[in-house]
């Protein structure tokens, strides 16, 4: 498979109902939980698309645009951004769904990057050269 191909077919769908435990006070999904659901598909993106050891280095600014309700549901979408030598840069959108009707729209972009380790924890290249 090339490169491109690579980068398409490891494009990462998750879906997610925002159920009473990922919400706040304000009965929106707090914040944190969000960051966590996109570092773990920024993750499985990055692993999905050189099947490499991935630890997380950096995450870059994250936009919260909108508050995500309770009782809707949610879509990550991850797609590999850049490749660096030993580091994958990953973009995670998040998308609020209406359960009972067809409406969505984005709340939520960042990026987050990673560096492909060896056995001894130290980076290594994601392809060779
Ligand atoms: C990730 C880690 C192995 C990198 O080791 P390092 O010696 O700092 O790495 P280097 O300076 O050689 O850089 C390696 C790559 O990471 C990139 N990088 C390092 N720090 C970065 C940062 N803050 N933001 C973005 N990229 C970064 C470098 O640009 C380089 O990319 P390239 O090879 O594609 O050009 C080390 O910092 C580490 O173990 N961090 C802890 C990771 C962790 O525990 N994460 C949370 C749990 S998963």
């Amino acid at each position: 498979m090339n490169y491109e191909d690579k980068i398409k077919s490891s494009e990462t769908h998750v879906f997610k109902v925002v159920f009473p435990n990922t919400t706040n006070h304000h009965n929106t999904m707090f914040g944190g939980k969000v960051m966590e659901m996109m570092d773990e598909v920024a993750f499985m993106t990055a692993t999905r698309f050189a099947r490499k050891a991935f630890v997380t280095v950096s995450c870059d600014r994250i936009d919260f645009k909108k508050p995500i309700p309770a009782n809707t549901l949610v879509e990550l979408i991850g797609k590999v951004r850049y490749v660096g030598n030993t580091s994958v840069k990953v973009n995670v959108e998040v998308y609020i769904e209406e359960m009972y009707e067809d409406v969505r729209e984005k709340a939520i972009s960042g990026d987050f990057t990673f560096v492909a380790i060896d056995e001894n924890k130290k980076p290594t290249r994601i392809f060779e050269k």
